[in-house]
Formats: C-alpha cells, structure tokens, sequence
C-alpha cells in the first residue's frame, strides 16, 4: 500500500480525478470498455464533481457503488443519488450504470439478481474506489458484523452481502460488495480525509480484520492499493 498525502482537498481531488480517468482510458483503449467500483458516502463527492468532467469514452465505461443504503433511490442517503447528481453529468452523463438498490423489500432478496449485475460488469475492475469510516469499515464491512466474516472471505465466489448495520449512516440495511469482488480489481484507491482517518488506516496493520476490517485490504497483495489523503 502506498500513501499519497496532499496539503489540501483540492490537490488531492485533482491528482486522484486525472489518474481514476487515465485508467478507464487505458481500460477502454485496451479492451473496449472499463469498470468503476466507486465509493459511497460524502467524501468522494467532490472527486466525483471533478471525474465527471475528465475527457473519456464514458459510453464504454461501467460504473456500481461500492455498497448501498436500502433506501429509496430519490432519498439523499441513497449513493445511487449521490452518484446520479455527482458523476454523471458532463462527459460522465453517458456512463452505464449498474445499480445495486432493487425494488427487493430487503438486500437479501436482492442478492442473487446484483450478484449476477456485478458479474456480468467488465471485469476484472479497472479502478475500485472506496472510502473508509472511523471506525476501518470500508464500503458496508463494519466491525464485528454478523456478515463481516462472509463479506471478508477473500475466497468466497459471491460479489456481494446483505448488511444490517444498527446506527449506521444512513440506515441499517445494506448491499455491500464483498472483499472477492473488490479484490477483483487492476488497482484500489482508498480516499481518506482529515487525519484521525489516517491514523486508524495506519494503524490497522497490525490489528484484526473484524475490529478493524481496513486491515483485510492493508494486508491483501493481490491488487496494487493506494491511500490517497488530505
Ligand atoms: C457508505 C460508504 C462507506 C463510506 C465510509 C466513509 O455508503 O457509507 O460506501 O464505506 O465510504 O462510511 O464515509 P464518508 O466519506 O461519508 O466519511
């Protein structure tokens, strides 16, 4: 894992957006099309205002979130909403969409039909993005979740889990892509901001990946990873 640590949002923002649409290009130039797991939450918002401005066949590129909220798809909780209002507009309004939020009453009746979406996404994925909490959660793994250990089995054939998470932001119930899936990837971006993030992504080296699940990515050296934080 490298770090990339930038004196400002603003640097950080610039240098992440130019080298996530240099790889979709290359995607796109190599294979015909590419694929964007991009994270959710409120910190990408802003890379994501930028993203959707770089230059690319945007038609031939995929994008999913990393997990999602069991909300409506209008509600400002939702991540499909986030990314709807802050990617894909500009060049980016063309970018085909696979969304993880179904009409399902609940994220485990949707888990065989977004199983087969994440699937049939180029893969594997050129650019994961993903965020992490205070707490080393990363897309909807959260310590000590009774999914936690299904979602972290590096090994396991499903590209993703329901979630329940009390408290969480946004509510409680969950699709996350699972570690296989994310670990299914060309390269990994982790965006992290403000300096107590920081410190639990340095410290999760040496801690348990189901205290502190960042530590299944810190460790994992299948798939090149960079933090990049301001
Ligand atoms: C989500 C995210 C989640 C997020 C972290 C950080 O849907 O909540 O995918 O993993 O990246 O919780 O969220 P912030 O960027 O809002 O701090």
């Amino acid at each position: 894992m490298i770090e990339h640590l930038f004196p400002d949002e603003a640097q950080l923002i610039e240098a992440l957006a130019g080298q996530i649409g240099r790889r979709l290009k290359q995607g796109v130039e190599a294979r015909g099309q590419a694929s964007l797991v991009a994270a959710g939450g409120s910190t990408p918002r802003r890379l994501y205002d930028a993203l959707s401005q770089i230059d690319c066949a945007w038609d031939k590129v995929w994008v999913t979130p990393s997990d999602e909220r069991w909300v409506a798809t209008d509600d400002h909780h939702s991540n499909q909403n986030m990314l709807h209002h802050r990617l894909f507009k500009g060049a980016a309004a063309k970018a085909r969409f696979a969304p993880l939020k179904t009409d399902d009453a609940t994220p485990l009746e949707a888990e065989a039909s977004i199983d087969a979406r994440i699937a049939a996404m180029p893969r594997p994925f050129d650019v994961v993005c993903l965020g992490m909490g205070s707490d080393g959660h990363f897309a909807s793994l959260f310590p000590f979740n009774a999914a936690l250990e299904r979602g972290l089995d590096a090994g396991a054939a499903a590209n993703v889990v329901a979630v329940d998470v009390a408290g969480a932001e946004g509510g409680a119930a969950r699709l996350s892509l699972t570690l296989s899936a994310l670990l299914d990837a060309r390269w990994i971006c982790v965006l992290i901001r403000g300096d107590q993030k920081l410190g639990v992504s340095r410290g999760a080296a040496q801690a348990d990946a189901l205290r502190m699940p960042i530590q299944a990515l810190i460790a994992q050296d299948r798939v090149p990873m960079d933090v990049h934080s301001a």
